[in-house]
């Protein structure tokens, strides 16, 4: 099998390259993202693999099909950049369901610990021999209450290291864990109680801006706001709105919604133009990382085994057990040909 792979950076590459050898696969490595203009790269090759700021829009599936390719190979968990039903009955769409929910996870409650100890400005003085403490006061987590939007993989490991550090934890969740001992409230209830809320749901239509100005105006004054999950989760505007009115007291971010022209690449000595991210950046109380939070070497490991496996299964059994299918998602489960170990199409 021979898999384009997009948007590579040298972290990919040692873990891949290891994987396809052990299945004989040819793997070329392309910088560039997936996009309508690039898609044509990939003509001749069976499989294209993916990250979380490419591109699988209708027309890109529908170029990579003309092309030849057979199979999305998304190296990522979450799946909103991909238009399932145009790749429906053309291509098929893996994804790594589980890498590592600890990488995400204990990601976000370093930059918990990291904005509300003040570690990010102590590292900044202490360097420039500025040992004064004045502006550093943080509080301590003991005792506050958390509210976790999401309880999947993610968002229940959070909930155990938040227990860890005793913490109140409640949580909503559309489908909420049976027996999980969890203490499941509205959303609402969520957003008024938590005097920290951590983000770790999937963005869909549904979820798309969870936190807005009107759910922002609900939530307790200095609220700290985590999100590890996608960008498109928060309406920067409002964020930053709130920020300004002191509404929220401090932002984790690792993700953004307007990421995928900025994150993942070097802008230092260049004038970034979107001014929503530059205002953030510039708040005391923000903290961005660039969607790092899966950055591990474990999860780095898994993910290129996962992809590759995923790949492997279906050149074998014309299936895969990771298989994402538009048709599957809109039906009963009892007419799902991927549980009854069928092909999608
Ligand atoms: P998961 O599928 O195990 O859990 C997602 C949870 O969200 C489920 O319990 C589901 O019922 C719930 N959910 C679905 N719709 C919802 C709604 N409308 N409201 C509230 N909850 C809803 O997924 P996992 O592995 O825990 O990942 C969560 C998200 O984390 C992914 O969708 C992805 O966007 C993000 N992620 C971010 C990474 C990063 O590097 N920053 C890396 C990996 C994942």
């Amino acid at each position: 099998m021979k898999i384009a792979l997009f948007d590579a950076k040298d972290y990919d590459r040692p873990a891949f390259e290891k994987y396809a050898a052990l299945h004989d696969f040819e793997i070329k490595f392309f910088e560039t993202k997936l996009t309508e203009d690039t898609a044509d790269l990939a003509r001749g090759f069976d499989a294209v693999c993916i990250f979380v700021n490419d591109t699988a829009n209708r027309p890109v599936l529908e170029a990579l099909y003309e092309n030849g390719v057979k199979a999305l190979a998304l190296r990522c968990a979450g799946y909103n950049n991909v238009d399932l039903e145009a790749a429906y009955g053309k291509i098929h769409v893996f994804r790594v369901p589980a890498y590592s929910p600890y990488a995400v996870a204990e990601h976000a409650m370093a930059l918990l610990l990291t904005s509300v100890r003040r570690i990010h400005k102590a590292y900044i003085r202490t360097r420039d021999f500025n040992f004064s403490l004045n502006g550093m006061t943080g509080f301590d987590l003991h005792g506050k209450t958390v509210g976790v939007v999401g309880t999947g993989k993610i968002g229940r490991v959070f909930i155990d290291i938040c227990r860890g550090f005793g913490m109140n934890v409640i949580a909503y969740d559309k489908f909420p864990a049976k027996d999980s001992g969890i203490d499941y409230v509205t959303l609402d209830e969520l957003f008024e109680r938590s005097d920290i809320i951590s983000l770790h749901c999937p963005l869909t239509e549904e979820t798309m801006h969870t936190v807005n100005a009107g759910s922002i105006a609900k939530m307790k004054k200095g609220v700290v706001l985590i999100n590890t999950s996608r960008g498109a989760l928060v309406d920067s505007e409002a964020l930053l709105e709130g920020i300004k009115q002191r509404q929220i007291g401090a932002a984790c971010l690792d993700v953004y919604e307007e990421e995928s022209d900025i994150f993942f690449e070097d802008f230092s000595g260049h004038i970034v133009n979107d001014d929503t991210i530059a205002r953030l950046i510039s708040m005391p109380n923000v903290i961005v990382t660039s969607h790092q939070a899966f950055l591990t070497r474990e999860a780095l490991e898994n993910i290129a085994q996962t992809t590759v496996e995923n790949l492997a299964q279906f050149e074998k059994e014309g299936l895969c057990d990771n298989e994402l299918c538009y048709h599957c998602g809109q039906t009963q489960m009892s007419e799902c040909r991927h549980n009854k170990k069928q092909r999608c199409f």
